[in-house]
């Protein structure tokens, strides 16, 4: 295989892939260049699919706390339940891109798993000015989550920073590019900034090691996110 082949080529090199585990293994979280994991033609196939799909405002996450972000859900991890697509034939060809065996082998790398990785949920967000994600704790949502994948949709926008804060005195501030992949943990708090300028987009999908019903309890039901 020539190194010039094509973009998918880069998905494959052992050395890029073993650079984004140490540093996701250090920090917690890391960001993937843009090509590495997804094309361009790939970012457009998501864009066009997740036309297809209807969109609903989010103003209250799972523990409470608080959002304004508009969401489209690809995959549906509902508490006591196992995972499922959402409906429409879009939901499942998303999924089926990010299942793709190629991309799978290179998140599986940085992962550092042994074990495949399921998709739990997915979904497609949108945050036009004054929108944001309030700090919270994906494992929240569901104990099982492992990792969180975020691809950058979008280039033109102004706030929207990506905040992890790995303790009460530290934060990591993330502005990822249009088509790069933020991999973070689930089990450290973080948070979206509010935009203040242009349309900030993003697919969002959790992976875990674990594919049965998901363990979290619940009293009263809230807005998943
Ligand atoms: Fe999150």
């Amino acid at each position: 295989m020539t190194r010039a082949m094509n973009d998918r080529s880069r998905l494959l090199s052992e050395e890029a892939l073993t650079k984004y585990r140490i540093e996701l293994l250090v920090k917690g979280t890391v960001v993937i260049a843009p090509q590495m994991l997804f094309t361009q033609d790939d970012l457009a196939r998501i864009d066009q699919l997740q036309t297809q799909i209807p969109e609903e405002e989010v103003r209250l996450g799972d523990a409470g706390d608080s959002h304004n972000v508009f969401v489209k859900r690809v995959r549906v991890d509902p508490p006591g339940r196992p995972p499922s697509n959402a409906h429409g034939r879009a939901t499942g060809q998303i999924i089926e891109l990010l299942e793709r065996k190629d991309r799978s082998f290179a998140l599986k790398k940085i992962l550092g798993a042994s074990s495949d990785y399921v998709i739990r949920r997915c979904q497609m967000h949108r945050l036009p000015p004054g929108s944001f994600v309030g700090i919270h704790l994906d494992a929240e949502s569901d104990p099982d989550f492992d990792y969180s994948v975020i691809v950058q949709l979008a280039r033109d926008f102004e706030g929207g920073e990506f905040v992890v804060y790995p303790s009460a005195y530290e934060q990591q501030v993330f502005r990822p590019p249009l088509g790069a992949v933020l991999v973070t943990t689930c089990k450290l708090r973080h948070e979206v900034k509010p935009v203040h300028a242009g349309e900030r987009r993003s697919l969002v999908y959790f992976c875990s090691k674990r594919s049965g019903a998901n363990r979290r309890n619940i009293e009263s039901s809230a807005d998943d996110l």
